[in-house]
């Protein structure tokens, strides 16, 4: 198994990318500490781990906070030994159009996508093997281009490249850090959003996806697995001269 006794963290853990990513790493031999605020869905996330024989442990963790991320990452190391890798799938999104953005929307995006990003980045680094780990966070292809109505995501998502390539050079060559910035993967994310993305485009809840693919060279969109492939890829030792990269899952629909 690629990742057999090792220790990795896991940020939002507790739905879509992030337990997926969790599940993954489980299968292949790591013990996961699964952070998220939602401890209901980090406990789901375990359930699914321990039916396969595999190792975590669930933590509620808002990871804004910085005593909290920090406490819970200790509790994780004492059990499970030193980090090897860690993982920042934790994150917020709002469509909304750029005048209505209030201060509050605004400050929870930044909050969570890029402050909390930054802390989880600031524990890795402090409790990482001193052999060494790998870093990666989770911008998107918003953090390459402007969107229409995603302001804040878009800011929070271009500073993650930022935070990416500054933790990559002040921590080589003993911690590698790179990011992953996917398209559309059909997450409750995405769920949550789709109503608003349809009726900010005068079209069908139903009509959103396929426009989504209509619009990928490679005319479907990311699914789980494209992610978990890329994960796997990033943290191992494949990617061994890889450090302060923006990788983009996109299908083809950001080429830069
Ligand atoms: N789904 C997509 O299409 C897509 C595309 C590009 C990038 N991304 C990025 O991938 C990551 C995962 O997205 P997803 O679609 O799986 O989202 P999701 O909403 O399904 O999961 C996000 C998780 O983050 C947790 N979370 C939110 N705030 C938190 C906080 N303060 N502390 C701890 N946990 C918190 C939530 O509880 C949730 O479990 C995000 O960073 C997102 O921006 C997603």
């Amino acid at each position: 198994m690629k990742f057999e006794g090792k220790t990795v963290i896991v940020t939002g853990a507790g739905s879509g990318i992030g337990r997926a990513v969790s599940i993954y790493l489980a299968k292949e031999g790591a013990k996961v500490g699964l952070f998220d605020l939602n401890y209901e869905g980090a406990c789901e996330t375990a359930k699914e781990i321990v039916s396969t024989g595999g190792v975590s442990m669930p933590q509620k963790v808002d990871i804004t906070n910085k005593d909290m991320v920090f406490k819970a990452t200790e509790a994780i190391v004492k059990e499970y030994g030193p980090l090897n890798h860690w993982v920042n799938c934790a994150g917020y999104s709002k469509i909304i159009p750029f005048l209505e953005h209030t201060e509050e929307i605004w400050d929870r995006t930044l909050d969570i996508n890029l402050k909390g990003t930054f802390f989880c980045c600031q524990a890795a680094v402090t409790y990482m093997d001193k052999e060494g780990g790998t870093i990666v966070n989770f911008s998107s292809q918003s953090g390459k281009k402007g969107t229409n109505s995603y302001a804040a995501y878009c800011a929070s998502k271009f500073g993650i490249i930022g935070l990416t390539q500054s933790v990559a050079v002040e921590f080589a060559p003993r911690i590698r850090c790179n990011c992953i910035c996917p398209s559309v993967v059909r997450t409750p994310m995405w769920d949550k959003q789709l109503h608003d993305y349809a009726n900010k485009k005068g079209i069908a809840d139903e009509a959103v996806m396929p426009r989504f693919i209509s619009n990928t060279p490679l005319a479907r969109l990311c699914e789980y697995e494209d992610v978990t492939n890329l994960v796997s890829f990033l943290l191992g030792k494949e990617s061994s001269y890889m450090t302060g990269q923006a990788l983009n899952l996109t299908g083809g629909a950001c080429m830069y």
